[in-house]
C-alpha cells in the first residue's frame, strides 16, 4: 500500500513536537514532496471527536482499558480516513505522536502493560509501523518548565508528578532501544532551530542519503 513515507514525532511534554512537526513538514515541502501534517490523538474529524470525548473528562474518569480502546478507535479512524489515503497517493505524512505514545503512556506509564497495547494495535493496523520515528528527548524538568512557561499544563497528564514523566522518558528511551532501526533519538534540550537542524540531518540520512551532506 505504502508509496509515501510515514514519519512520527514522539516524546514527553514540552519537547517541542508540534513546532518540529511543522518545521519538518516545511523542510520536506521544500524538497518538492507532497506533505500532510497531522497529530494523534486526533487527525481526522472522527478521531478529533473521540479526542474531545476522551479529554473532556480528566482525573481517572476512564477505566484504563476503555481509555486504550478509545485511543485505538481514534487511531483506526485517523489511519483509515487520513493516513492510508495520503500514503497511497504518495504523500509524506508527518505525525505529532503515534503508537509509541500509547506504548509509553498507557502501556508503561499508566501500568496497563505492553501486551494489550500490542494486541489492539495488531487488530487496528496489522503490519503497519512508521518509516521513521523521531524521539525528541530532554530532561523531564526542562520539558515541564517549558510547559509551565507556555501556560500549557492543562491536559490529562501534565499535572501529574515528575516521577511519572521520568517513567515516561525511560519508556520512550527503552522503545528506541528496542526498535533501533525505526527510531532516531534527537536531543531536544536546545532551541527550536537547533532541534530542527538535527531532525533534518536525521531525515536526510534516512531518506536522501545521496543528497547529503551539503
Ligand atoms: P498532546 O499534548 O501531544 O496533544 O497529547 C495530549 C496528551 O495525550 C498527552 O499528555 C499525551 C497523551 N497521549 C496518550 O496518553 N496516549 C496516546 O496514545 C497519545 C497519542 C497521546
Amino acid at each position: 500500500m505504502t508509496k509515501g513515507k510515514f514519519i512520527t514525532l514522539e516524546g514527553g511534554e514540552g519537547a517541542g513536537k508540534s513546532t518540529q512537526t511543522k518545521l519538518l513538514a516545511d523542510f520536506l515541502r521544500r524538497k518538492g514532496l507532497k506533505v500532510i501534517e497531522t497529530r494523534e490523538v486526533g487527525g481526522s474529524p472522527s478521531a478529533e471527536a473521540i479526542r474531545d470525548l476522551w479529554l473532556a473528562q480528566k482525573d481517572k474518569y476512564w477505566d484504563p482499558l476503555t481509555e486504550l480502546l478509545l485511543i485505538m478507535a481514534a487511531r483506526r479512524e485517523h489511519l483509515v480516513k487520513t493516513v492510508f489515503p495520503a500514503l497511497s497517493e504518495g504523500a509524506w505524512v508527518v505525525c505529532d505522536r503515534f503508537a509509541d505514545s500509547t506504548r509509553a503512556y498507557q502501556g508503561i506509564g499508566l501500568g496497563l502493560g505492553l501486551e494489550p497495547v500490542e494486541n489492539v494495535y495488531k487488530l487496528i493496523a496489522p503490519d503497519f509501523e512508521p518509516d521513521l520515528t523521531l524521539l525528541l528527548d530532554l530532561p523531564v524538568e526542562t520539558g515541564l518548565a517549558r510547559m509551565e512557561s507556555r501556560g500549557g499544563m492543562d491536559d490529562r497528564y501534565q499535572q501529574q508528578l515528575v516521577d511519572f514523566h521520568k517513567k515516561l522518558r525511560e519508556a520512550f528511551l527503552s522503545l528506541a532501544q528496542k526498535f533501533p532501526v525505526r527510531f532516531r533519538t534527537i536531543d531536544a534540550s536546545g532551541d527550536a532551530p537547533g532541534i530542527a537542524a538535527s531532525i533534518e540531518r536525521a531525515v536526510a540520512e534516512r531518506f536522501f542519503a545521496q543528497e547529503s551532506p551539503q
